[in-house]
């Protein structure tokens, strides 16, 4: 077997070759009539003229090669207190009668279908049942709030949606039907029908005519056969945070999210078909999308959906216990799970309660991983701790140890290597190359591997501007980072307002527009500070208008109620200061990044181009006030 240097070298230098072979790994209904189509660079395709259905290959293929007695889904809930376990043939006959009741509501080929759930087994059931018929799915996180949901709704327009009635979460139910009641309220996309689980935990009041029954309608279902797709569509949309309110619609394709991720799980994770998998994360983030769903179950992996926490639920043993019952060999999850883990049991002690045996390795992803978070898990678990580096747009990593080709020599703060297919590159500011170990702007070189976004829904344009526009012939990842002598990645910060809040990306340019909609502010700036388990939380300053006489904690009361309802729970947005005045630069510009500094009571040095000094003294008092800006 080729080791690491020379599988990432030949994937860059004969592209074509590389992943046309890895391609063979997928059943098509029709071979690709080229691997690569680079004729509208920057714009690429992977497999133009192949066709295939993801669903076949991620479920069908398996029970026909013999596999349909084994899991294909693990239900973990310790919130019902539910075990459930699904076949491959099991998920085969729900998954193939769900895109027979869509398709018997006039779903079809390329039409939007938005998916509002918690982590149930029917969340999965709708999104392989979507791409068993050719539609699309875009999957809505249960923790946003309704008016994130029609900003969804009225850019993808969806023809149906797919909703529970209710999430749980500790101590409370979050109602979700209310929620997208007032979502398809506001949206002027309207869609045509729902269809909604009845959880027995908070049943919902179903709408006349609008609103069906899930088990009704799946009670007198059909079941439909797979659709072949050309490689090229669409099989999801996934919304992520951008620099404003809008967020950005990234596309997936079939044909190359299905040969990359299928490879992913051996090359990257080191499992083979058969073995457990665990994604610790949510269906509504791309980690979720990738790994909870569509990578494992294309391998032939048994997949758990665990319905729970890393802690409270109902303890710091929780992923120990999922681990063991559920023979996991690998689990993906994000640093801040550990660093709540670590928290409630510092000396692991929980662990040594389960039998581990066949646990090979974590993986972490979704933010930087620390490392005495990193260092804690290795002592603690005795296993390989991978730190892995991607995000929403990429579907899979664009850095890591690579476990199934050469497992390298860790080195804690680096998520390892470019892995084969990504050629990482660090770039000035001028867009030449930096020299090793300067920081500089992470970039990729097109194009990018299959399984990547090939443009933003409904948004060329900005598909073209937001990512390849700044560095001519690569793709901007929007982290800045380094790279040293011996190749290794290190990612260091956002180059964007977006923040990492417990592993969920979130932009405080979203949450200015939603604090500057206060009627008594004037001015406002939203930071990400740090916190010692989320790693990042936001902190907005309000600058009241002229004339103002209202109680200040009023308003910052006022304005956290309203990130809540507008954005979401998820926004973890719980801290607003009244400050006189913003610092700001001669031209204007708000000097977020030393009102950041000052709040993590870091170093910095006194912009040169600051307006009035003496108002970073009135920032650190403020910040004060509210715990912050203390060495
Ligand atoms: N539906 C509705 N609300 C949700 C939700 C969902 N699916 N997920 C989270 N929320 C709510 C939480 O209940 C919380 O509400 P609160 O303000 O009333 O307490 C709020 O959103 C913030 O959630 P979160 O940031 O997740 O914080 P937490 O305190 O509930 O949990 C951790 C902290 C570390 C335990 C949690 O973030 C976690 O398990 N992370 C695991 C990693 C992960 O999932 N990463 C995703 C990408 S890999
Ligand atoms: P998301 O799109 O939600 O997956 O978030 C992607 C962003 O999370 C990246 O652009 C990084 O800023 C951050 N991120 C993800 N993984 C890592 C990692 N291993 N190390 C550092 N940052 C990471």
């Amino acid at each position: 077997m080729p080791g690491y240097a020379e599988t990432h070298a030949r994937s860059l230098r004969d592209p074509e070759g590389f992943w046309g072979e890895i391609a063979e790994q997928i059943h098509w209904e029709r071979r690709w009539s080229r691997v690569l189509d680079a004729s509208r660079a920057p714009f690429y395709r992977w497999f133009p003229g192949g066709r295939l259905n993801t669903c076949f290959n991620a479920v069908d293929r398996h029970v026909e090669a013999g596999r349909g007695a084994q899991a294909a889904l693990i239900y973990d809930s310790p919130m019902t207190g539910q075990v459930r376990s699904l076949s491959f043939t099991g998920l085969k006959d729900l998954v193939a009668r769900f895109a027979g009741v869509l398709a018997g509501q006039g779903v079809g080929k390329g039409d939007r279908v938005i998916i509002y759930m918690p982590m149930v087994p029917e969340a999965v059931i709708a999104m392989l049942a979507c791409a068993r018929i050719g539609a699309i799915h875009s999957v809505v996180f249960g923790g946003f709030a309704a008016r994130e949901l029609a900003t969804r709704l009225d850019d993808a327009k969806p023809k149906l949606i797919v909703a529970a009635s209710c999430g749980l979460e500790p101590g409370r139910i979050v109602q979700y039907k209310p929620l997208l009641d007032e979502a398809i309220q506001l949206a002027s996309a309207k869609p045509e029908r729902c269809i909604i689980l009845q959880r027995p935990q908070g049943p919902g009041q179903l709408t006349p005519k609008r609103d069906l029954d899930w088990e009704e309608a799946m009670a007198g279902a059909r079941p439909v056969d797979c659709v072949p797709v050309e490689a090229t569509d669409p099989l999801y949309i996934l919304y992520t945070s951008g620099t404003t309110g809008q967020p950005k619609g990234v596309v997936r394709d079939n044909g190359g999210h299905a040969v990359a991720l299928d490879w992913t799980m051996k090359a990257v994770y080191g499992v083979d078909p058969g073995e457990v998998f665990w994604a610790a994360s949510d269906v509504g983030w791309v980690v979720g999308h990738s790994y909870i769903v569509y990578a494992p179950l294309l391998h032939g992996c048994t997949t758990i959906l665990y319905e729970g926490k890393p802690v409270g639920t109902p303890d710091a043993g929780a992923f120990w216990r999922v681990i063991s019952q559920h023979k996991v060999a690998a689990l993906f999850t994000a640093p801040t799970a550990f660093r709540a883990i670590k928290r409630e049991d510092p000396e692991g002690r929980e662990i040594g309660k389960y039998d581990l045996s066949r646990f090979r390795t974590l993986f972490l992803a979704g933010e930087r991983s620390d490392p005495d978070t990193l260092r804690w898990a290795e002592a603690k678990l005795k296993v390989p701790v991978i730190d892995h580096w991607w995000q929403t747009e990429t579907g899979w990593a664009i850095a890591a140890n690579c476990m199934g080709i050469e497992p390298l020599p860790v080195k804690h703060g680096s998520p390892t290597k470019a892995v084969p297919g990504w050629d990482v590159r660090v770039l000035d500011a001028d867009g030449k190359p930096a020299a090793p170990g300067a920081i500089g702007a992470l970039v990729c070189k097109l194009p990018l591997p299959p399984g990547t976004l090939p443009t933003l829904w409904n948004a060329h344009e900005r598909y073209r501007k937001s990512y390849l526009d700044r560095f001519p012939g690569f793709y901007e990842t929007a982290d800045a980072g380094m790279v040293d002598e011996d190749g290794y990645i290190y990612v260091m910060a956002r180059t964007d307002d977006i923040i990492n809040v417990a592993g969920h990306r979130l932009s405080t340019g979203a949450m200015e527009e939603v604090l500057a909609s206060h009627p008594d502010v004037a001015e406002c700036a939203v930071i990400g500070v740090a916190d010692p388990i989320k790693g990042q939380v936001p902190l907005g300053f309000l600058v009241l208008k002229a004339g103002v006489k209202r109680p200040p904690a009023d308003i910052e009361a006022e304005v956290v109620k309203l990130v809540r309802e507008r954005i979401g729970p998820v926004a973890a947005f719980k801290t607003a200061t009244v400050v006189k005045r913003l610092p700001k630069t001669r031209s204007g510009k708000i000097l977020r990044g030393t009102m950041q500094k000052i709040a993590d009571a870091e170093d910095y040095r006194m912009p040169a181009t600051i307006d009035d000094p003496a108002i970073l003294d009135e920032i650190r008092q403020s910040l004060e006030g509210v715990g912050y800006a203390r060495k």
